[in-house]
């Protein structure tokens, strides 16, 4: 039987008594859709799925992204991506930690992402964890004022923009064909849910380098001092992996940050998670 236990900070909870391999009972799904709703992210405790289980799963929380970028695919499984610090592609620094910053996965592309899971397959005794931050929560305690200024307002979007900056972890530049199949798009400053309506700061931290409609000098301030404010220690929970955990997150109310990683060197020191990223809507709500 389902059961929540919520994490330890301002955000998530963890999911005990659902086994994916198993598919999930009739509710199941609408039971996790909500929580992730109220908690922003959720953790699915003990897991144990295949690639095709975990594909399966996947498909559940809405269309599946194949990622522009395929250096990362799991073979065979388009949807997959390897996330960690192995393999060849993994032991150059800016692309195992291309995640050290925050952002909001694909806020560079139109059509924003929906939501975002990462299943641990392996763990590190140390590091290798993920920041979250509720953007719901950094919304709703904004300032009349700075709600009225910014609710019409919209960000200009370009893969990994800002990644390097306030002493952030840098990503490795794009290649002129990588640029091509990425360029800048605009989302508001503050969306609304599509499924529960609220409104939520959104990708104010990684890709937001511009601000329709504002000189490029107002537009840099205003965008720091959001991405100051939405990362705030006070809506942030840290998350330590571990091995069987699924962790889910709203992509639409959450930036979040990986911890910079070393290359593995000996037992222990390996990680390797498999992300999911969807777009639309969970099939209980289509
Ligand atoms: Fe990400």
């Amino acid at each position: 039987m389902l059961s929540l236990e919520p994490l330890n900070g301002p955000l998530g909870c963890a999911v005990h008594g659902i086994d994916v391999r198993a598919g999930l009972a009739r509710g199941e799904l609408r039971a996790l859709c909500d929580a992730l709703y109220e908690h922003r992210l959720i953790v699915l405790k003990d897991q144990r799925c295949t690639e095709d289980e975990y594909n399966a799963f996947g498909r559940l929380w809405g269309e599946p992204i194949t990622h522009i970028f395929g250096d990362d695919r799991v073979p065979g499984h388009a949807e997959l991506l390897t996330i960690g610090n192995t393999g060849e592609h993994q032991r150059d620094a800016l692309i195992r930690n291309s995640s050290a910053y925050w952002h909001t996965d694909h806020a560079y592309e139109t059509e924003i992402a929906t939501a975002t899971m990462l299943y641990a397959v392996k763990v590190p005794d140390t590091g290798g964890e993920t920041r979250f931050a509720d953007q719901k929560a950094a919304y709703d305690e904004l300032d009349s004022a700075t709600r009225r200024r910014i609710d019409g307002l919209k960000a200009v979007h370009s893969y990994a923009a800002t990644a390097g900056r306030d002493g952030e972890h840098a990503c490795a530049p794009l290649s002129e064909e990588q640029a091509a199949l990425a360029p800048p798009v605009r989302h508001r400053l503050v969306r609304r849910h599509s499924v529960t309506g609220a409104r939520a700061l959104y990708a104010v931290a990684g890709t937001a380098f511009a601000i329709e409609g504002l000189p490029d000098e107002e537009a840099q301030v205003l965008i720091a001092q959001l991405k100051a404010h939405a990362t705030k220690e006070k809506f942030v929970y840290e998350h330590r992996y571990e091995v069987g955990d699924i962790a889910i997150w709203d992509t639409q109310a959450t930036l979040h940050c990986g911890k910079p990683i070393g290359a593995p060197s000996g037992p222990g020191t390996e990680r390797v998670l498999w992300r999911i990223c969807v777009r639309g809507k969970p099939a209980c709500h289509r």
